[in-house]
C-alpha cells in the first residue's frame, strides 16, 4: 500500500517496516537499519540511507543479501512462488514470455554464474529487457568474485529504488 515520505517519516515502527521491508527482497534488516535515520528530507535520502544500511553491513550480511535473490527465470518462477515483486520485474524485462532457446540459456547461464560465484546472478530486471539480461550475463561471467559482490550490491541498490519510488509517495 503506497504511503507519502511525511507519513513515513511519522509512522509507528512496524508501518515503517510494512512500508519500506520489502524494498529489498527477503532482507527486512536492512530497512530495520536505515528506521534509526528517520525523518528523512526526501526519497533519495531514505534510500541513501538504505543503501548505507547495506554498505556497513558484515561481508555475510551483504552475501546473504545477495543469496535472497531468485534466480531470473529460476525454479522459484518456474513453480510461482516468486514475491510480488519479483513476479513484476521479471514479466517487465519480458522474462514470461522466452522462448525455448532463451530459456535454456538462462538456465545455462544461471547454473555457469552460481559454480563461479557461490551466488545468484542478480541484475536490475526492470531496467533490463532479456535481450540485454543474455548480453550480460557473458561478461559478467568474466569477472572476479569481488566485482561481481559489488556489481550484484549495485543492481540491488537499483532494484531497492525503484520499489521505493511504487512504495514511497512524495511529498
Ligand atoms: N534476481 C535477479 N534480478 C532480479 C530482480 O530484478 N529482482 C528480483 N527480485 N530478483 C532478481
Amino acid at each position: 500500500m503506497p504511503c507519502t515520505l511525511a507519513e513515513l517519516n511519522a509512522c509507528d515502527g512496524p508501518r515503517f517496516m510494512a512500508v519500506c521491508g520489502p524494498l529489498y527482497e527477503h532482507s527486512p534488516w536492512v530497512a530495520e537499519r536505515a528506521c534509526a535515520g528517520r525523518p528523512f528530507a526526501s526519497r533519495e535520502a531514505l534510500h541513501a540511507a538504505l543503501i548505507a544500511a547495506v554498505a556497513e553491513a558484515s561481508p555475510a550480511e551483504q552475501l546473504g543479501l545477495i543469496r535472497a535473490h531468485p534466480d531470473l527465470v529460476g525454479r522459484l518462477s518456474r513453480e510461482g512462488r516468486l514475491t510480488a515483486a519479483s513476479t513484476a520485474e521479471q514479466a517487465a524485462a519480458g522474462l514470461d514470455t522466452l522462448t525455448p532457446d532463451e530459456a535454456e540459456a538462462f538456465d545455462r547461464y544461471n547454473r555457469a554464474y552460481r559454480d563461479r560465484f557461490g551466488f545468484p546472478f542478480v541484475i536490475c530486471a526492470r531496467e533490463n529487457r532479456k535481450e540485454a539480461i543474455l548480453t550480460a550475463f557473458p561478461v559478467r561471467l568474466t569477472h572476479t568474485v569481488e566485482q561481481e559482490r559489488a556489481a550484484a550490491l549495485d543492481e540491488i541498490g537499483r532494484i531497492g529504488w525503484l520499489r521505493l519510488l511504487d512504495a514511497v509517495r512524495e511529498p
